[in-house]
């Protein structure tokens, strides 16, 4: 495979405090472009200290981060944060909190041109924040000008994906970016990440406690449970085959995946404090496929 856009090694994050809290340990995964990979787990699993770390709102504790094969771990000089910064974008999981209710569509659009394009001038600032609304599904004579409170959580949602890909990023991490919207919308706010992989070439990070979508988003997945990643490969091989206790958790949990309740998944639904207690142990993460690793645990009988 091609060189990775961004690639994690080791990535480690404890949260200083008068209990240290270690939020992430040892998370390696490779982001490419045109693909994405699926970060999946239950609340206070790591991921969105995960996409902090990536969009460098913090700094990792441990580990490396590669952008391009160059090496980002460090944040640098403001120059270099900003550089990173129009590459890795970011949205987020609350469409209201993340716009600001006193300007409009337009002005929410234009503003990241502003920052870090800043040759650009104003007609040409206008034409593109025409052609980014029109590429989020939205109508631009009649949305330009609207302010967030007359949106509805689709449109809003619409709008901070548009204002993402601003800048032309490469990367795009999408923080549980449907769990606040009504779920008849949810497929079309996902459906729009398809093009922006296949024809921008946009490589995702999307995060989910909701592993039934990863199927619908990313061609990989990686199950992460108390900071550590239990299983990752091909998201057909995590969904169809999946080995690890926890990972068959997750999948037990959603009837509609097609997976009929068997024996096995009744057990582990009853067995699921056990299952989440190996699941923490730093057992090796060995590889039972190409591509698909599993993190070695004491109940291999579960
Ligand atoms: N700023 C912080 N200071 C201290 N601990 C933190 C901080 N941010 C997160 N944590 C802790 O780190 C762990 C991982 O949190 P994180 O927010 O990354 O989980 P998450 O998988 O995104 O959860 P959710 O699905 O609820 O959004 C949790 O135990 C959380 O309490
Ligand atoms: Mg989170």
């Amino acid at each position: 495979m091609t060189q990775p856009i961004l690639e994690t090694r080791k990535l480690g994050m404890v949260y200083r405090g008068h209990r240290d809290v270690a939020a992430l340990t040892d998370v390696s995964f490779t982001l490419h472009r045109g693909r994405a990979l699926a970060l999946v787990g239950e609340s206070g699993s790591g991921k969105s200290t995960c996409a902090k770390i990536l969009t460098r709102m913090v700094t990792a504790t441990g580990g490396q981060i590669l952008f391009d094969g160059k090496d980002v771990t460090r944040p640098g000089n403001r120059r270099e944060v900003l550089a990173y910064r129009s590459q890795v974008q970011m949205v987020f999981q609350d469409p209201f909190a993340a716009l600001n209710p006193a300007h409009d569509v337009r002005h929410h659009l234009s503003r990241p041109l502003a920052l870090h394009k800043p040759e650009l001038g104003r007609g040409e600032r206008e034409d593109r924040a025409v052609e980014l609304s029109m590429m989020v599904g939205l109508d631009p004579v009649e949305t330009l000008g609207k302010y967030p409170h007359e949106l509805s959580g689709g449109q809003r949602q619409r709008v901070n994906l548009a204002r993402a890909m601003a800048v032309d990023p490469s990367v795009l991490i999408a923080d549980e970016p449907t769990s606040m919207l009504d779920v008849s919308i949810r497929l079309t706010i996902l459906d729009m990440f398809k093009p922006l992989k296949r024809d921008r070439g946009i490589a995702m990070l999307y995060i989910t406690h909701d592993i039934a979508t990863a199927r619908y988003v990313a061609e990989e997945t990686a199950v992460i449970y108390g900071g550590r990643i239990v299983e990752i490969g091909p998201t057909s091989a995590i969904i169809d085959a999946p080995r690890h206790p926890y990972t068959r958790l997750l999948l037990a949990a959603v009837p509609e995946i097609g997976r009929p309740f068997g024996a096995t998944d009744a057990s582990l639904v009853r067995e699921a404090d056990r299952v989440r207690e190996i699941s923490r142990e730093p057992g090796r993460l060995s590889e039972v496929a190409p591509g698909h690793l599993v993190r070695e645990c004491s109940a291999s009988h579960i």
